[in-house]
Formats: C-alpha cells, structure tokens, sequence
C-alpha cells in the first residue's frame, strides 16, 4: 500500500506544496486585503502599549505630573479598545477564508476524482482517498483559518517590536540580537523535519482509515468468517503506527519550542541585565528601559508562536502535497481535446477491430487479443465462454473504463477514443454483473438511470423488468429506503431494481452481464420477456444488445452466440449450428442441458 501511494507523490521540497493553493485563496483577495488591514491596526495599537506604559512610569509617578496619569489611562483603554475590535475583524475574516478555501478544495478533489478513470481506483483504496478528503483537508482548515492569522500577526508584532527596540535603545538591541541566527536556524532545521515527519503521519492515518473501511463494508463476511481479532489486530497495528509517527513529529516540535524558549528567555535576561546597570549609572531611564523591555517580551513570544506555528504551517504542507497529488492525476481515460460527435441519431453499429489489452494491474496477462467483432445496428449478440476469458472486459472497454492496447472500437463509424467519455457512455445502457444499489429509496435507484424521467415511467421500468410486483409488497412501496448498497434487499432483488434502471435508461446500447443471473425460474421469464421488449425498442428501432451469459438457456434464441476464450473468439454462429460442432459450446451446451434433463 505504502508503495501504491508513494507513487502518487511527487518529491517536493519545504513549503512549495502550499503555493498549489493559491488558486483557492485568490478569489478572496478583496477579504484578505481587509484582514490585513485589521491585523496591522492590531498589531499597531499593541504596539503602542509599551510607548504609553513608559509616559506612565517616567511621568506619571512624578510629583506635578500626577494630574496627567488620567490621561495616560484613557489612551491606555482606548488602544485596547481597537485592538480587540481589530483582532476580532482578524480572526473573523481570516476564518472565514480558511472556511471557504477548504470547502472548495473539498469540492474540487472530489470533483476531480469522480473524472479519474478505473485504473486510478484499482491503484489507490477507497478509504484512503477519503482520508485525504476529511484529515487532510481538516489540516489545511487549520492552517489557513487559525495559524495563518496567528502567523501574519505574530510576524507583524515581530517586526513591529524590533523596530521600537531599536528606536527605544540601539545599544540593548544590539546586544539582544547576538542571539537571533541561533533562533531561526534551529526553527528552520526542526520545522524542515516537522513537515516529514508530519506527512508521514497523515499517510499512517490515511492507512488506518483504508483499513477500516475496507472491514466496514464488508462486516457479515468478517463476522461470517469470524475474522474481528484479526482486523482487530491489523487496525491496531495501523493506530500504533500512526501515533509512532504523531509522537515522533511532537517530539521534534517539543525540542524546537524548548530551545526557542530558552535562548530567547536567556538573551532577555542578559539585557535586562545590562539595562538595569545602565539605569542605576542613569544612562537610560527607568521608563526607557521599562518600554524595551516591554518590546522585548512582544519580539521574543511573537518569535515562540512563530516557531510552534512554524511547524503547523509544516504539517499542512504535507497534508496539502498529498492533496495536490490527487489534483495532479491524470486521468487515463481522456476526452480529446476537440471530441468527435456522434451521428444524430446513434444507431448503435459496433465495430471491434483487432483489439488488444492487458489489465494495467496484470501486465503479462492478454485479457482480450485479437478480438474482432461486428454488431450491426438493432442486433443481439450474445457472448459465452467459460470463467475469464474476457467478457466482462468487452464490456469495461466499450464503455471506455480502459483503452485497449492496439486496434479500435467504433461506434456508429467513429473511433471511441476519439470521443468524450460522457457522450460514448450516455449512449449505453449496462447491467453489470454485481447489481450496484445505492442508499436511498427504490425509485432513487431505478430514477439513476435517468433522473429526469417521472413518476410513471420509473413504475414502467419496474413492470418490465418483473420489480413492480416485490416493490409493491414493501410497506412504503417506491419510497422505501434500501440501505447502504441495498443490504435491505435481496440478490434477485437488487439485480430487478438494476434492470429497471437500464430500461429507464433508453440508450441505442444495451449490455447485460449476466442480467439475470440471481433470479428464480419464473422471475427469470418474466425479466426475460421485459428484456425482450427492452431489447425491441421502441417505434421499431430495435438497440443493440450485447448479452452475456453462462446460462445458454437464456441465450439461446438469438441469432447470433459467439463464444469467447482466453481472451479471442473461438466460434460463432446460432445455437443450432453451434452445437453441432465438437468445439467448446457443443461441450458447455451438453453439461447444461444434460444437468437439466
Ligand atoms: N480489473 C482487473 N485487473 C486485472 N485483471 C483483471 C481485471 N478484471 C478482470 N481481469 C482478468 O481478465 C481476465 C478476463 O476477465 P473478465 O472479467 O473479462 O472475465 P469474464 O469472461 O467476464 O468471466 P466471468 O464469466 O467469470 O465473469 C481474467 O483472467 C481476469 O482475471
Ligand atoms: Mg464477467
């Protein structure tokens, strides 16, 4: 999994992966120049402060000039009045954008993986893309809403404080400053390890929740097969790792903090020192040194958040990277740039052309070779052959999931590949082997086929598909929920709802695998007879089917059967002339139809 993941990452180095959300922080530029504003007239008044306790201590405990110290209060209140409305402008706006930014960036890795292509999903585990989502993008809110602001302010009181130290006594500045290098090199060096150690972190994280969500979805096998104390065992191993790995990050982040704190502390310390020598030789007054003390103290925690924020800033980086590497998949499957269009209207001739193609995941293995095939507009052609020899994949190719090695498929004359994915699929309607239901209620999932279609027609395609009848058993009939992937309702079941959904669909193409498959004899007529009509069309346009099968009972009407192995055909012709060849339909059809008989 480790190495799945690892190629997905681009190295990148300190804090470029932030840069990759610029795209997201600059529509709010407008808000971020108001939270600027609010942070530097914060950041102005508290700076303030030190000036204003000085005129207090110089003066206001001078005899005679005691009648002022009313004053110097006031302005005291009135600079912490704008200060705390200022910060709250600050921390609102700042918010505000982290919010929105990271909803957006939300939106749009979900977007962009709902365009990435099968092979994408073969490579990468479901649950770790959702980590990415939520964790990461949790992080990154952290950083943009709340460090981000803590940061700019810190940096601005930071610089601020400097400059009145130096104006307040150039000498003690100096002198304080011995100690600065030392300061940022050991923020840079750890913040630099934080961010490592923190991606790595994440990724521990995103494992745990793979693996959880792999043992949740499928919880009666784990339960059938009474599995728990090894998935106990395996999630707890991840857990550990992940907070190894956390512990690692706060052990660094621990020793930067310690050694920001005290070298900070000492060169406080050190001038405070030297200030109190040069009060009590009055070079400097009591005041002065009170007001760069004051500076001194603003600089030093200022410069302690930056160290500690520094390494927030570090852990979304890595968390930013791992998003950014899913926004900068490709995905495989392409739509061209100036997409052909498909003659209106699609009649729905296919044309395989010597294809070829291997799964990317199983490189030395040909799931087709060699495979050419004609289905003329309105034929139905079925496809037979034992376990795995490819008739599924006929199928994902068609649909574009994969594009094949070598050769073409064509649609109605055009090459598939040179279409845009949506307008080929929009031309298809598929039962696939393992009937997909989604949470929701029935008519949700018959309506997926198309979503515009009304009450009536969605009960239609149920009639036809021989789902009316159960459908209207349940106690809320069309509007009863199903549950996460159907798990309220049966194989047969399941398999209805996803015929019902393709008769909905009315596309020119229709691809059954093993459409009927889980159904009862009866059941399994009637579905027949409403994929008869499915298949007849409508005013007379017959579609083109493809339809696989293992039964060759159900099959065996139509004109044309070809049988298919290890990936090639290797006879065609009607179940007449087929079985009276020695080859492998006549040996598939004599197991069948002896094991009936
Ligand atoms: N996603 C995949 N990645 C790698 N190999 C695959 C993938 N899907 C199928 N294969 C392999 O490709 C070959 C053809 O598989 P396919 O699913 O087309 O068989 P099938 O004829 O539909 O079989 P069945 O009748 O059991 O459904 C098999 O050897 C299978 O192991
Ligand atoms: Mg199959």
């Amino acid at each position: 999994m480790a190495a799945n993941t690892g190629e997905l990452r681009p190295a990148a180095r300190r804090l470029a992966p932030l840069a990759a959300l610029a795209p997201f922080v600059r529509p709010h530029r407008g808000l971020i120049l108001l939270a600027l504003l609010a942070l530097s007239i914060a950041a102005g008044a508290s700076l303030l402060l030190p000036v204003a306790a000085r005129q207090v201590i110089d003066h206001g405990f001078t005899r005679g000039e005691s009648a002022h110290i009313g004053r110097y209060f006031l302005g005291f209140l009135a600079v912490t009045i704008v200060m705390g409305l200022a910060s709250a402008s600050r921390y609102y706006l700042v918010t505000w954008i982290g919010e929105r930014v990271v909803a957006d960036v939300r939106n749009s890795v979900f977007s962009h993986v709902l365009s990435l292509s099968t092979e994408f999903f073969e490579r990468v585990r479901t649950g770790e893309l959702l980590s990415r989502m939520t964790a990461d993008t949790t992080l990154v809110q952290t950083v943009i809403g709340s460090s981000a602001s803590f940061a700019l302010r810190s940096m601005v009181m930071a610089l601020g404080a400097l400059v009145m130290m130096a104006v307040t006594s150039p000498k003690l500045t100096a002198i304080a400053f011995l100690s600065v290098p030392l300061v940022l090199a050991s923020i840079i060096l750890m913040g630099r390890r934080v961010r490592g150690l923190s991606r790595a972190a994440q990724d521990r994280i995103a494992e745990t929740s793979a693996l959880a969500s792999e043992v949740l979805n499928a919880i009666p096998t784990v339960q059938a097969y009474t599995h728990e104390p090894t998935d106990r065992r395996k999630f707890n191993e991840a857990t550990e790792l992940a907070f190894a790995s956390g512990i690692r990050r706060t052990r660094f982040r621990a020793a930067m903090t310690a050694a920001v704190f005290m070298l900070v502390g000492a060169s406080i310390v050190g001038v405070l020192w030297i200030g109190a020598i040069d009060v009590l030789a009055a070079r400097m007054s009591a005041g002065q040194l009170g007001q760069f003390v004051l500076y001194a103290v603003i600089l030093a925690s200022s410069v302690g958040a930056l160290s500690e924020l520094w390494g927030e800033v570090q852990r979304a980086a890595g968390a930013t990277e791992r998003l950014m590497e899913i926004l900068a998949t490709e995905p495989q499957v392409r739509a061209p740039l100036e997409p052909a269009r498909l003659p209106e209207p699609v009649q729905g001739r296919l044309e395989f052309s010597a294809v070829r193609f291997v799964y990317p995941t199983r490189p030395e293995h040909a799931a087709l070779a060699d495979f050419s095939l004609v289905v003329t507009p309105g034929e139905a052609v079925a496809l037979v052959g034992p376990s795995g020899a490819g008739k599924s994949t006929v199928f994902q190719l068609l649909l574009r999931f994969f594009d094949p090695g070598a050769g073409r498929i064509l649609l109605d004359g055009v090459n598939i590949a040179q279409l845009d994915p949506t307008q080929l699929r929009a031309q298809i309607a598929v039962v696939s082997q393992e009937p997909v239901i989604f949470a929701g209620s029935i008519a949700d999932n018959i309506r997926y086929g198309r979503p515009a279609a009304d009450d009536a027609e969605v009960r239609a395609a149920a009639v036809a598909a021989a789902a009316d009848e159960f459908v209207r058993r349940l106690p809320q009939g069309y509007d009863t929920l199903v549950g996460e992937r159907g798990i309220t309702l049966s194989g047969g079941q399941r398999q209805r709802l996803a015929i019902a959904r393709a008769m909905l669909r009315d596309a020119p193409v229709l691809l059954l695998d093993e459409a009927t498959s889980a159904l009862d004899g009866e059941n399994e007529r009637l579905v027949q007879q409403g994929l008869a009509n499915l298949m007849a069309g409508r005013g007379g346009h017959a579609r083109t089917t493809i339809v696989i099968a293992h039964r060759l009972a159900t099959i065996q009407r139509l004109r044309r059967i070809v049988v298919m192995d290890q990936g090639r055909i290797v006879a065609q012709g009607s179940h007449a002339e087929l079985i009276q060849g020695e080859g492998l339909y006549a040996r598939l059809a004599a197991l069948q139809f002896q094991a009936v008989t």
